[in-house]
Order: C-alpha cells, then sequence, then structure tokens
C-alpha cells in the first residue's frame, strides 16, 4: 500500500491543473466521495496493525498535498475568472528594473568626499533666493552691467514688496549666508541647483548644477586657491591632470580668475572634445573681493579669502563623453541606465 502512494503521490504533483476543466477532474479523480484518497482510507481499516500508522501517516501528507495544490490553482482560477482575464501562466514574469543614482548625484558626491577630505564643510541655501544675496552682497548693485552676465528669472513676490526675489542664478549667495552667519575662519563647499533664462541647446539648459567653494581666514593667498583646485581635479580626473588660470571677470572676485584642465581625453595634444587647445574651461575662481567682505561684516584688512565655482553637468559631461546637455533631464532610461 505504501508504494501504491507513493506513486499517487509523484501523479498528483504532475497533474496538470491549470483549466477550469483538469481542476474539476483533479477534485473528482482525488479529493471527491468516491475519489482515490476517500477509498484508501476506507482501505486502511483493512491494513495490519504494524502497517497502519505508517500508511495513515503518508496518507493524509498526500491528502494535504492535493488540497493544497488545489486551493492554490483554484484561487488563481476564482481571480482571474472575477477580474475577467484569463492570466496565461506559461507567460515569462514582468522585469522591473532597477534604478540607479542620476549621474549628476553621482557626480556631487564624488566631489563632495574630495574635497570633505581636506577640511572643506557642506553648507547649503535656498533656490528661491533673495535678489540680496544673489547679487547686491556680492558687490552687484543694481544696473551693474556685470547683472547682465546670467540671464535672470525674476519672480514676483506678493507679500513682501521691500524685497526682490530671483531663482538663484550662482551658488555664490550661499558664501554670503554663510558668512553673515558664521565668524572666520571658514571653508565651505556648497552644492546645488541654479538657473538661467537662457536658450536651451545642447550645452545650455535653464537650469544646472554649480559647486561653489571659499575659503576665509587670515593671509589667504592666490596660491592656496591655485593649489586646491590642481589638487582637487589630479584627484576627480586623474594624477596627469594639469590646471590653467586664465584673467577673467567677476564682480565679487579681484583678480579673477577662469580655471582650465588640460584635456584628459588627448592628454593636452588637441582633440575634437578640446577644439584642439588641450584645455577644457571649467569655472570661475578669485579672490574675494574686499566689498564683500565689507557687506558680510568682515574686516577686509584682517581677512582674505578664496572663492571658485564649477559647474557640475560640464564636469560630468567632460569625464564620460557625454555630448548634449538636455539627455540628462530627458529621464531616457537608455541614458540613465548606463552609470
Ligand atoms: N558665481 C560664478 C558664476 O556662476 C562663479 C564664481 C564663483 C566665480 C566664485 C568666482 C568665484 O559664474
Amino acid at each position: 500500500m505504501l508504494s501504491n502512494l507513493a506513486e499517487i503521490e509523484q501523479e498528483i504533483r504532475s497533474f496538470s491543473v491549470n483549466g477550469k476543466d483538469e481542476l474539476e477532474n483533479f477534485r473528482l479523480k482525488y479529493l471527491s466521495r468516491n475519489g482515490l484518497l476517500t477509498q484508501l482510507f476506507e482501505e486502511l481499516k483493512n491494513a495490519s496493525k504494524e502497517e497502519k500508522p505508517l500508511v495513515g501517516k503518508k496518507l493524509n501528507e498526500v491528502k494535504r498535498l492535493a488540497e493544497s495544490i488545489y486551493n492554490d490553482a483554484k484561487a488563481v482560477r476564482d481571480q482571474s475568472e472575477s477580474s475577467g482575464t484569463d492570466i496565461d501562466l506559461t507567460l515569462p514574469g514582468r522585469n522591473f528594473s532597477v534604478g540607479t543614482e542620476h549621474l549628476i548625484s553621482q557626480t556631487l558626491a564624488e566631489m563632495v568626499r574630495i574635497f570633505r577630505e581636506i577640511g572643506f564643510k557642506v553648507t547649503d541655501g535656498p533656490e528661491l533666493e533673495e535678489e540680496f544675496y544673489n547679487f547686491d552682497a556680492l558687490n552687484t548693485p543694481e544696473h551693474h552691467p556685470a547683472r547682465d552676465m546670467q540671464d535672470t528669472f525674476y519672480v514676483q513676490n506678493k507679500f513682501d514688496k521691500d524685497k526682490k526675489y530671483v531663482l538663484r542664478t550662482h551658488t555664490s549667495p550661499v558664501q554670503i549666508r554663510t558668512m553673515m552667519s558664521t565668524k572666520p575662519p571658514l571653508r565651505i563647499i556648497s552644492p546645488g541647483k541654479v538657473f538661467r533664462n537662457e536658450t536651451v541647446t545642447f550645452k545650455n539648459y535653464f537650469m544646472f548644477h554649480q559647486l561653489e567653494g571659499l575659503y576665509v581666514d587670515k593671509n589667504v593667498s592666490i596660491r592656496d586657491l591655485k593649489g586646491v583646485l590642481s589638487y582637487f581635479f589630479k584627484k576627480f580626473y586623474g594624477e596627469k591632470t594639469k590646471t590653467r588660470f586664465i584673467p577673467s571677470f567677476f564682480p565679487f572676485t579681484e583678480p579673477s580668475g577662469q580655471v582650465d584642465v588640460s584635456c584628459f581625453i588627448c592628454g593636452g595634444k588637441g582633440c575634437k572634445t578640446c577644439k584642439d587647445t588641450g584645455w577644457l574651461e571649467i569655472g570661475g575662481c578669485g579672490m574675494v573681493d574686499p566689498n564683500v567682505f565689507k557687506s558680510v561684516g568682515y574686516d577686509p584688512e584682517e581677512y582674505t579669502g578664496y572663492a571658485f565655482g564649477v559647474g557640475i553637468e560640464r564636469i560630468a559631461m567632460m569625464k564620460y563623453g557625454i555630448k548634449d546637455i538636455r539627455t540628462f533631464y530627458q529621464n531616457d532610461l537608455r541614458f540613465l541606465d548606463q552609470f
């Protein structure tokens, strides 16, 4: 009787119970009042004393197995009937792709890590910013021609007519906010979104990210500025990377510079990415203008400092050979999944 039961168990396991008729046949064959298992329970009475407990145990197991197979299959069938669809259990499962961190977030995290290792603290500020912090306190009063350097989104403020708001055009207002609330010395970076009213092209977008750096202390010199940026770009792009500084203009720094790094694609020899110059422009920098110190209440006779601001999209585009800034924000998984 035991070997007979093992055979029945095999049969039950391989029984196809997908269709409605098959399900009913299964019930009739094994579980109904005249079914095989019911019959075997009857026969159990005639088994010998020794055999009885063993066979009884096995019989119960097989019955539970048959019941669970039947109940599971019935539940699936009932559900598909009530939802009006016919589930095809032979179809392969649906794939859910695993999300990845956005390339801009990855790049920012990497940059922040490098600066934190050398003592910079991360600070933050609002994206909807008062004109005062974005311009005036940065030595850029109204009608100053330098305001035209950045195409600004002005925001109407119905509730407080005295204050004018803008979507911040750079991360430099965070410098002002931090200096106003902290005594020197200070060494900060502030990564974040900035906005410019520019025509969208492959290299310009109306929103992008910057990382600002500021160091204020006694006797800070332009050598410190060059040192820290050279160090950073070597860490970020590789030890062979060179950095150069070209005179430039920003109202909030004097002197001001543009930071270039040697093209890491051709190593400085000249290629398509660097337009045969061997250099890639990456950001602005300079020594904090004494007027900025005055507007935050620092004594320019006692303190000096440097500041820099770099564009994250540019930095990431160069590192990964991305040709169009818009691809960052089109949410195309074929692009995003690559990083
Ligand atoms: N805020 C400048 C810009 O967005 C960059 C910059 C930052 C320049 C700090 C000098 C010092 O163009």
